[in-house]
């Protein structure tokens, strides 16, 4: 873990629920951080508590589906606090409800965070990681990518590409010296977007931690890569269930409430 500290980690989704607990994480193991979020008073705020820890850390407002800022940021970033070694696209968007009564511009917007925005922003930072042979891409991704999310369809789309993409992209950097990791969390209690929505999860589906997700990203930083599911139920199991027999997976999900609780949340607002 010595070899982590005093790296460079740019965090986006820095103040969300799972972004501070990572940022907290990362600081604790001695990372130096940029946080990344549109809301700079928030950013500030984490900022000073992690100064705390003894590290360096930048507050960088960015909207991340501007294209220009997007385009920026890493410049920006590097130019206030040095070399990127650590890229953690965290930034992102649930969407909930019925997919025939959407807005469009709601899916244009859903995919080009979650998914469109990783992977320029990796494109922007890759070029130079590769010239050093060092560095990693973190993308935190979903199960809901994995397992198909009925009534947050476009969420679940919008993960899956983010896997299935991290997931080549580790295949073609390989002997690189970069390297790619997708995280995976099933549902995550106590803070975060489906959190906010105030609607309580069935016990039955099991839920994880912030900090179960960002103590998964510290060792998946020390890693080779691929994907990396962080879950308290055993999701493999149901991921090649899927695959084999999708019918069971639906009744499956059916009799945990998993189907009632995702249709509940249809028309719902954070709280
Ligand atoms: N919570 C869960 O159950 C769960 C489960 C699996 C995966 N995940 C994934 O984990 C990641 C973090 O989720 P979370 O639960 O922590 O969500 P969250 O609490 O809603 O945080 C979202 C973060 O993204 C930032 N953000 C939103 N729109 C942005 C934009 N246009 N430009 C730049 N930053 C933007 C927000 O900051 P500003 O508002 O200041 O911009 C905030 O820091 C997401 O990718 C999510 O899909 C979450």
């Amino acid at each position: 873990m010595e070899t982590l500290k005093g790296q460079l980690a740019l965090l986006t989704g820095a103040t969300g629920g799972i972004g501070r607990a990572i940022a907290r994480a990362l600081a604790h193991k001695g990372l130096n951080l940029a946080l990344v979020g549109r809301n700079k008073t928030a950013l500030d705020g984490l900022r000073t508590e992690l100064l705390g820890t003894g590290v360096d850390v930048v507050a960088v407002a960015a909207d991340l589906t501007d294209r220009s800022q997007r385009r920026n940021l890493p410049i920006r970033v590097a130019s206030r606090a040095g070399e990127i070694d650590i890229l953690i696209n965290n930034a992102g968007v649930t969407q909930v409800g019925a997919f025939a009564e959407i807005d469009p511009e709601e899916v244009r917007s859903v995919l080009e965070l979650n998914t469109v925005a990783p992977m320029l922003v990796s494109r922007t930072v890759l070029p130079r990681m590769i010239e050093r042979k060092a560095g990693h891409i973190v993308n935190i991704s979903s199960l809901a990518g994995r397992v198909g999310l009925p009534w947050a369809s476009v969420y679940a789309a919008s993960k899956a590409a983010l896997t299935e993409w991290t997931l080549a992209l580790n295949t073609e950097l390989r002997d690189t010296g970069v390297i790619a990791t997708a995280i995976a969390p099933g549902l995550v209690s106590d803070a975060g977007m489906f959190a906010d929505l105030a609607v309580k999860a069935p016990a039955l589906l099991g839920t994880s931690t912030p900090e179960a997700v960002a103590e998964a990203v510290v060792s998946a930083l020390e890693g080779n890569g691929g994907e990396v599911i962080v879950s308290s139920r055993p999701a493999r199991g149901v991921m090649a269930a899927r695959a084999l027999a999708p019918g069971v997976v639906e009744s499956t999900a059916r009799r945990l409430g998993l189907l009632d609780y995702l249709r509940s949340l249809s028309g719902k607002r954070r709280e």
